[in-house]
């Protein structure tokens, strides 16, 4: 199994190509089963998450096409994929395949709304917290949706096809907003999604459907309307910057100090982030490239976080943060709301001489003057990265074991920041 080696201490200097984001191709690449033209995707990240879906797709009888890059592409540019699904010929998903990754569940709405059947094993992925179905299997019932869960499977039947509704979500929920959307945009009449996630990833699904033939409004805010149409085409669609990679850099960079240019980011879409930041005391200037990180002598300073849905401060960012509490200047609370049990890298932190206690939902970081290198685990994925990011700053040898968790959600990491001047690498085996 593969580990990556680093040793701690060097500042960070240069450049660092934002990626497409993970949490928009994934629902783009899906959303592709809705309609039997082509849907061509531009800047997909090269994650081991996408390979899956491309394997789950395939199983569903997609055709998906990687255009090779052409002369003139910028090295991190991502790929393009032509996904086709013009026959699905199988409507299951079976559970060797969903178990590996969560968000292939949400295949169910676009076979139940394009194919009126689906049965998909229930999902697996990160282990971050127990990550029900139920407000998901409740918007499609809402649409019409027959539901039956037996075996391991929901098996999901709407024989005349699905119906425009009103769904509300009793609480705030990205996968439970993408399955309706995706769903609703094939339902016969209109629907109506309250209380629906703001997450820029949603927005940008939207508008790749509507670009496709879809009508639907409000997608970023609570309410989304879609009016439901006969059939979806083809089009072409670019996924927008991740920004959650871009926080875990900007995290990274305030970590060592240095400075460094974050290519392509945007920064509306991490405000929350970015104003925590320059609370802890580093330096963010937006410009027309993305935004430039730096961080120059004075020391971090301690910070009060709760996470919460977009726009607030995001879950997937809150391990990266903690690592970088654990240097600062006193003492940090951040509290995890989202997911119940979003703490395992506090103790893989502690291997570095962190000092970190946990009350519940909340974790007490008192930020010590110096970390040590060592031997630790990757857990789950952002809890991997924030490993890396207190290994940077750490003095002396860092191994992280059990990598492939960082390979599900960042592109070319090792790469990113040794050109930035860290000294990492991967050893195989
Ligand atoms: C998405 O997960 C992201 N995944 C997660 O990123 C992210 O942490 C999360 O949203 C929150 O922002 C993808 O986009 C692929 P939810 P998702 O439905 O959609 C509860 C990463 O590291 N809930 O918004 O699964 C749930 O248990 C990943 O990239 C129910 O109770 O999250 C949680 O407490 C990890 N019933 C809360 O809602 C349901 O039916 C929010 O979950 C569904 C969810």
């Amino acid at each position: 199994m593969d580990r990556i080696r680093i040793i701690g201490g060097n500042k960070l200097h240069g450049t660092i190509p934002i990626s497409g984001a993970k949490n928009a191709a994934l629902p783009l690449m899906i959303a592709a089963l809705l309609s039997d033209e082509t849907l061509i995707l531009d800047n997909v990240p090269r994650l081991a998450d996408v390979a899956q879906l491309q394997r789950i797709l395939g199983n569903h009888g997609v055709d998906i096409m990687a255009a090779g890059k052409r002369p003139g592409d910028h090295e991190y540019q991502g790929q393009t994929l032509h996904i086709s699904a013009k026959n699905i010929i199988d409507t299951t998903a079976p559970y060797e395949l969903v178990s590996k990754m969560r968000a292939s569940f949400w295949v169910i709405a676009p076979l139940l709304a394009r194919m009126h059947e689906a049965k998909v094993s229930l999902p697996g992925g990160c282990a971050i917290g127990t990550r029900p179905v139920d407000l998901l299997i409740m918007a499609l019932e809402k649409l019409g949706a027959e539901i039956s869960i037996d075996g391991g499977y929901v098996i999901a039947k709407a024989p005349g096809g699905l119906k425009g509704a009103t769904i509300e979500f009793p609480k705030v929920t990205v996968s439970g907003t993408h399955v309706a959307l995706m769903a609703a945009t094939l339902a016969k009449g209109s629907t109506i999604i309250s209380n629906a996630a703001c997450e820029p990833e949603i927005a940008d699904v939207a508008d790749c459907l509507n670009k496709m033939g879809a009508k639907i409004t409000g997608a970023g805010t609570p309410r989304i309307l879609i009016e439901g149409v006969g059939t979806l085409h083809g089009a072409r669609h670019t996924v927008l910057p991740d920004r959650i990679e871009t926080g875990t850099y900007a995290m990274a960079v305030a970590m060592t100090g240095g400075e460094v240019q974050l290519s392509g980011a945007r920064p509306e879409l991490l405000q929350a982030a970015l104003d925590v930041l320059i609370q802890a005391g580093v330096s963010i200037t937006p410009n027309n490239d993305g935004i430039k990180v730096a961080r120059n002598g004075a020391g971090i300073s301690p910070v009060t976080v709760t996470t919460a849905p977009f726009p607030g401060f995001p879950t997937d960012l809150q391990a990266q943060l903690m690592a970088l509490m654990t240097r600062a200047k006193g003492a940090s609370h951040i509290t995890e709301t989202i997911f119940e049990n979003r703490f395992m890298h506090v103790q893989e932190l502690a291997r570095f001489g962190a000092k970190i206690s946990l009350d519940g939902e909340t974790a007490t970081i008192d930020g010590v003057s110096q970390l040590r290198g060592a031997p630790v685990m990757a857990t789950d994925l952002r809890a991997s990265v924030s490993l890396v990011i207190a290994a940077l700053a750490a003095d002396g040898e860092t191994m992280v074991n059990r990598i492939y968790h960082l390979d599900r959600g960042f592109e070319r990491l090792e790469e990113k920041l040794s050109a930035c001047g860290a000294t990492i690498e991967r050893i195989s085996g």
